[in-house]
C-alpha cells in the first residue's frame, strides 16, 4: 500500500521504516526540513539501535522515501499516518496545535479517498476533533475515515518493539477503514484487536498511565522500605512474582522521564477531570514522580554536606538507556540544581551528550563533557547514576575507586548491590535499599 507518514520523530521514522519492512510503500515528511535532508542522504537525525540498519535495507529496495512537500505526499496517498508530535502545555493538557495544522493541510489538498491514522497519542475524542477540522476546510468532495492506531513502542528498543508486538490496536467507525488497517498490519493477524476509536485512544492513555504508575508505587514503597529494614528490591521480586502484578516496571530509583509517561499522565489527568471524573490516583502518582528528584539530591547532600565547589561527576544524561533522548530526564533537573549550587559538574554518556550540550553548553571548569566514563570521574568528589547503561553496570570498579577522590556513589537506579560495593571500599545511596 501506498502510505504517506506525517512527522519523522522517534515514532514517525521508527512507524515509516517499519512499515516500508512490511512491504508498503511509504514517503515521509516533516515541516523541519534539515530532518528531511538528512533522511534524504541516508542520515538518520536519532540515535535508536537497529534502525539504521532496517533504515539502510528498506531504502534500497526503494521502499522509502522522504519529500518536503507535504501537499504532494497527502496527495499521493491512500492513508496517511499521523505521526506529529503532541506536548505538554502548561496546564498538562496535550497542545493539539500540530495535529489540527495536519488535519487543515489534509483538509486543503483531499483529492481522493483519505484514512487519516493517528498514530501519535492523543486524547480521547480527537478523531472527532480532526473529522470536524477536514470538513470544515475541505474543498473537494472526497471522502476521508479516521482510524486510531497507538504506537507502543519504547524508545531504545522500538525497531523490536515494531517488529514483534504485544498487540496492534486499531480504532475504526466503519468496513472500509477496518479494511485497509488490517490490510496494512495483515503481518500480525494475529495480535490484532479491533475496537471503536475512543475505546483505541484511550486505550494508549490508559497503558502508559498504568506504567507510570505502577513505577510511582513502587517508589512509593521504596520510601518505606527506607524508613524501615526492608529491601525494595526483594520486595518487587516478592510482588512481581504473582503473574497479576508481574515482574516489569517495579525497578525502584531516581522515577521515570522521557517523551511519554510524563506527559500522558498528566494528558489524562486533564481529560478526565473535563469529562468530571475525579482523577487523584493519577495525580498522586505523578506527584510520587516529582518528588524523586528532591529526594535524590537529599542524598547527595547527606554525602557532600556542602556541595558547592564539589567535583561530582554526572553518568548517564538520557532519560534512560540505549537512547539519545533527554526529553524529561532526571539529569536535566539534578545539573540544574547542581550549577545552582556551583558544583563543578563532569558528564557522560554514552550517545546523549550532544542533545544536552545544546541545553547545558560546556562551561569549563564549572561543566564539562568527558569522551569516555573514566574521564569523567577522575578527581570526582561524587559519582551520581542517573540512567542503567550496560557500560555503567559493567564499569571496572577498582579503577573508578583509584580515579576518584572520595569514593562515593550516588545511585538513582539501584545498579550495584549495597553489600557488595560497599566492601569494595565505597560509600554507597541508593532507593529503597541499607
Ligand atoms: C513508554 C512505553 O513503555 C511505551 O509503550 C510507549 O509507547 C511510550 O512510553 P518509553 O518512554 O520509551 O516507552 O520508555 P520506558 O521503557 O517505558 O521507560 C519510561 C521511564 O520509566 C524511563 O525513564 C525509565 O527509566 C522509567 N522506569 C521504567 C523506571 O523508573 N522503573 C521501571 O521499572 C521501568
Amino acid at each position: 500500500m501506498k502510505i504517506s507518514i506525517i512527522g519523522t520523530g522517534y515514532v514517525g521514522l521508527v512507524t515509516a521504516v517499519g512499515l516500508a519492512e512490511l512491504g508498503h510503500q511509504i514517503v515521509a515528511t516533516d515541516k523541519d526540513l534539515t530532518k528531511i535532508y538528512k533522511l534524504q542522504a541516508g542520515i538518520i537525525p536519532i540515535y535508536e539501535p537497529g534502525l539504521e540498519e532496517l533504515f539502510k535495507k528498506v531504502r534500497a529496495k526503494g521502499l522509502i522515501s522522504f519529500i518536503p512537500d507535504l501537499a504532494t505526499a497527502i496527495q499521493e496517498s491512500e492513508v496517511i499516518f499521523v505521526c506529529v508530535g503532541t506536548p505538554p502545555l502548561a496546564d498538562g493538557s496535550a497542545d493539539m496545535s500540530q495535529i489540527e495544522e495536519v488535519a487543515r493541510l489534509i483538509a486543503e489538498n483531499l483529492n481522493s479517498y483519505k484514512l487519516v491514522v493517528e498514530k501519535s497519542t492523543v486524547p480521547v475524542k480527537t478523531s472527532y476533533w480532526i473529522k470536524r477540522t477536514i470538513n470544515l476546510y475541505k474543498k473537494s468532495e472526497a471522502s476521508f475515515d479516521i482510524a486510531s492506531n497507538p504506537e507502543f513502542l519504547r524508545e531504545g528498543s522500538a525497531v523490536q518493539d515494531f517488529l514483534h508486538p504485544d498487540r496492534i490496536i486499531i480504532g475504526v467507525e466503519n468496513e472500509r477503514a477496518r479494511e485497509i488497517m488490517l490490510k496494512i498490519y495483515e503481518r500480525f493477524q494475529e495480535k490484532i484487536i479491533v475496537t471503536n476509536i475512543d475505546t483505541a485512544e484511550l486505550i494508549k492513555h490508559a497503558s502508559n498511565s498504568f506504567l507510570a504508575m505502577k513505577i510511582s508505587f513502587i517508589n512509593l514503597m521504596a520510601n518505606i522500605c527506607e524508613k524501615t529494614e526492608a529491601d525494595i528490591e526483594k520486595v518487587a521480586l516478592g510482588m512481581g512474582l504473582d503473574p497479576r502484578i508481574g515482574r516489569e516496571f517495579l525497578k525502584a530509583g531516581i522515577g521515570y522521564g522521557g517523551s511519554c509517561f510524563p506527559k500522558d499522565i498528566k494528558a489524562l489527568t486533564r481529560i478526565g477531570e473535563e469529562l468530571g471524573v475525579e482523577m487523584g490516583l493519577l495525580k498522586e502518582a505523578h506527584k510520587i514522580n516529582e518528588d524523586r528528584i528532591r529526594l535524590f539530591l537529599e542524598k547527595v547532600r547527606k554525602a557532600l554536606w556542602v556541595i558547592k565547589g564539589k567535583r561530582v561527576a554526572v553518568l548517564g544524561l538520557s532519560f534512560k538507556p540505549n537512547t539519545d533522548d533527554i526529553r524529561e530526564a532526571p539529569s536535566l533537573k539534578v545539573i540544574s540544581e547542581l550549577r545552582r549550587e556551583e558544583a563543578s559538574i563532569h558528564l557522560y554518556d554514552p550517545k546523549a551528550m550532544d542533545n544536552m550540550k545544546r541545553i547545558f553548553p560546556e562551561d569549563p571548569p564549572n561543566l564539562v563533557y568527558h569522551s569516555n566514563l573514566y574521564e569523567a570521574i577522575k578527581g570526582a568528589n561524587a559519582l551520581l547514576i542517573l540512567t542503567e547503561w550496560d557500560e555503567f553496570c559493567q564499569m571496572d570498579l577498582d579503577r573508578v575507586k583509584n580515579l576518584m577522590a572520595n569514593p562515593i556513589i550516588i545511585d538513582g537506579r539501584n545498579i550495584f548491590e549495597p553489600e557488595e560495593i560497599r566492601k569494595k571500599g565505597f560509600e554507597y545511596y541508593c532507593f529503597g535499599r541499607h
